[in-house]
């Protein structure tokens, strides 16, 4: 592929894309952002952890802390069809990014010999895992990437001199912060009695209260027609429940501890088909 890009943020989160001709080596001019967004959208794989916007922010505002950011141009060269070795790096430039972990030591090495400096996602278990010229930073930080996947990140840098591991604990909290606060934001969704999920089950049992419903009550169910229309479903799957069931697990929910009043409670309702289904189930 002769064409690439690349992106370029400064410390206020400003952000531009370079596109390049490879051959050229220099940027070219004729592409657009969506085209190339476009041409790689099949490429997204739940493999491609894309970082969101605040975990950024928080890695960028830690860097500046360390290594003022001002007057400094921050490359974001890992991206769908890029090519971190064509960038044509600068000496104001600072490499901050996530890269694709299966290469994060050659990544390094090719930044450590041509001294660009970097500030690096890479993984937390095997983060000693190479023995090269640079600085651990663990932060036992739970990122919670695009794709949903929660991922126990560290990092990698040249820019912190004679350091070998720094175990950052006020970093850490700033990614515990984060992510009680996107939990708190997550829609809970709470179901009619006559549909049984697994926590309603584990709900009762973990507060001490047994449950038990018979198979001629139940009709396995995977989404809701309330939900169909919004692209949702049951997690995991459960079960649509005579008027018998609902009832059993409505008193066993009752017999638990009181549940605790939730934010941001969306009620799924029962439409007329499942009342029928129910009525059928009930006889
Ligand atoms: C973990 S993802 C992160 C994407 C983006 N940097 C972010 O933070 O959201 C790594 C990306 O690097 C891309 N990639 C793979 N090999 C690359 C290379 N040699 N040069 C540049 N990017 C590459 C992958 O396609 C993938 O999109």
């Amino acid at each position: 592929m002769s064409k690439f890009s690349y992106k370029v943020q400064d410390i206020f989160g400003n952000e531009d894309v370079v596109f390049m001709d490879k051959k050229k080596k220099k940027p070219d001019l004729f592409s657009n952002y969506e085209g190339f967004l476009d041409k790689f959208e099949d490429k997204k794989t739940t493999d491609d952890c894309y970082t969101p916007k605040e975990v950024m922010g928080i890695i960028i505002d830690y860097v500046n802390e360390k290594y003022p950011l001002i007057g400094k141009k921050i490359i974001r060269p890992f991206y769908p069809g890029g090519d971190f070795e064509s960038v044509v790096y600068d000496s104001e430039s600072v490499v901050i990014d996530n890269p694709p972990f299966s290469i994060i030591s050659k990544i390094c090495k090719y930044y450590i010999q041509r001294d660009i400096k970097f500030f690096l996602f890479c993984p937390h278990l095997t983060a000693f895992s190479s023995d090269i010229d640079c600085t651990h930073i663990i932060a036992s930080a739970d990122i919670t990437y695009e794709n949903g996947a929660i991922v126990k990140t560290a990092f990698v840098s040249n820019m912190f001199g004679n350091l070998k591991i720094i175990g950052d604990a006020a970093l850490c909290q700033k990614f515990k912060e984060l992510q009680e606060r996107n939990k708190a934001n997550l829609p809970k969704y709470e179901y009619p009695e006559h549909i049984i999920t697994v926590s309603k089950v584990a709900y009762c049992v973990e507060k001490g209260v047994s449950l038990a419903i018979e198979k001629a009550d139940v009709k396995h169910y995977r989404a809701m027609d309330a939900q169909k229309k919004h692209g949702k479903a049951l997690f995991g799957s459960g079960f649509l429940v005579s008027n018998k069931a609902a009832a059993a697990a409505a008193a066993a929910a009752a017999a638990a501890a009181a549940a605790k009043k939730m934010d941001n409670v969306i009620t799924w309702e029962l439409s007329e088909k499942e009342k029928q289904i129910i009525e059928r189930l009930s006889k």
